[in-house]
């Protein structure tokens, strides 16, 4: 079995019972001078000062920083083709939404990952979680949503699978089917909530449930539907709501017991306080509104409200063209008004409970997945304020340390 020990470092514990909320957010568990010792996958002491005794590999970190490896609580990661052409038409001013309203946008990545196989789908997300493996991320949500058919929903499960198989990043799916509405499939929304989702439930029951609630997507109602019939056969609910409109999609997915609410860049105060209020996990994805249209999620209204917040990437191929999460903390901090330390917690703790993986990874403690990270600075604030780099000195995933 391998064993590893890091020394001498500033560790980052983000231990807590669950997910961390409100002012608790500030909290990421500083040991000073500490020791962290992993055997096999898993890590099994935590301490002050130096341990009783060293085996097998050895990382002196010399002062700096040993904290969880960072988990990606929202990313798409599977799809075909491109939306090179469709990023200039936003930024020459067309809205997001119109251009999904003439079968653009997520609608023209649905007609080339329905064209594309799945042996070409598993080698973009391979890619994908080899870059994220560099930067430091252990473990991501990976969701369908390009098909809106069964077939294709179900090959890019199936390579997400494939490609997550190889990975040493521990990938949990989430079945997208209520992404949009294909044109050529107006009764989609409900059948999907009549025959797909149970069907999807029992052939992926590892798999979240998620749709996208918005003008010329999924009304409330219809969302309401799919979050419903997630419960019904027996698998979590996800929703992405409130990113151009607040149409109360994000006060329903609380009221439906979604296990978190997705984007919330246009929620209402009404709406804040409710997410604080509420037992959803709050994640917020603000590469897109660098990408989009400068928008950005209320973080700060929200952990004072009483929210636990995590981050996500939102890796996608139209309003988050990137799979790294270290720039999404970044612009937590400088555009959502999120302390460094909360964007911490937000990308590891938090994240880890967004994707039901809290009780294994996300922090570090006895009996947790050695999933770690040491960083180039004795200060963990570098890795936020830090932008395009740099990677983590030393990522251990799974107990093993990446060349
Ligand atoms: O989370 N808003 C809906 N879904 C994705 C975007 C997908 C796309 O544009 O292809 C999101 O931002």
């Amino acid at each position: 079995m391998t064993a590893l020990t890091v020394l001498n470092a500033r560790v980052l514990t983000m231990t807590g019972g669950g997910p961390r909320r409100g002012a608790a957010m500030r909290d990421v568990g500083v040991i000073e001078r500490g020791f962290v010792q992993c055997e096999g996958e898993r890590i099994v002491r935590v301490g002050a000062g130096a341990p009783e005794h060293v085996q097998g590999d050895v990382i002196d970190a010399a002062g700096r920083v040993c904290m969880p490896a960072l988990v990606d609580a929202h990313a798409h990661l599977c799809w075909g083709g491109d939306r090179w052409s469709e990023w200039e038409q936003v930024r020459a001013g067309v809205p997001y939404s119109d251009i999904l309203a003439a079968g653009g946008g997520i609608l023209s990545t649905v007609r080339a990952t329905r064209a594309a196989s799945e042996m070409e789908l598993a080698a973009g997300v391979r890619e994908r979680l080899h870059a994220m493996a560099r930067l430091g991320i252990g473990a991501t949500e990976a969701k369908s949503g390009y098909g809106l058919e069964p077939a294709s929903e179900s090959r890019m499960l199936q390579a997400i699978e494939m490609a997550a198989s190889d990975s040493p990043i521990t990938v949990r799916r989430t079945f997208l089917g209520g992404h949009a509405i294909p044109p050529e499939d107006a009764a989609w929304p409900e059948r999907l909530v009549r025959e797909v989702i149970p069907e999807f439930a029992r052939r992926f029951p590892d798999a979240a449930v998620d749709a996208f609630c918005e003008k010329n997507a999924f009304s409330v109602e219809q969302a309401r539907a799919v979050l419903r019939a997630a419960r019904a056969a027996g698998v979590p609910a996800r929703l992405h709501t409130d990113q151009f409109n607040d149409l109360g999609g994000a006060a329903m997915a609380i009221e439906e017991g979604a296990r978190t609410v997705d984007h919330l860049e246009a929620s209402s105060q009404a709406t804040i306080a409710r997410v604080g209020a509420g037992a959803a996990i709050a994640v917020l994805l603000p590469c897109s509104g660098y990408a989009l249209d400068g928008r950005y999620a209320p973080g700060r209204a929200l952990i004072d409200a009483g929210a636990a917040v995590a981050l996500g990437s939102n890796c996608n191929p139209g309003s988050a063209p990137t799979v790294d999460l270290r720039f999404a903390m970044h612009l937590a901090v400088r555009h959502c008004g999120l302390s460094c330390h909360e964007a911490l917690v937000a990308a590891t703790a938090n994240a880890a409970h967004a994707l039901g993986l809290g009780d294994q990874m996300g922090s570090i403690a006895p009996g947790m997945r050695a999933n770690l990270i040491v960083l180039g600075e004795r200060d963990e604030r570098s890795l936020v304020h830090g932008f395009g780099g740099p990677a983590p000195a030393h990522v251990v995933l799974g107990g093993r340390v990446l060349a």
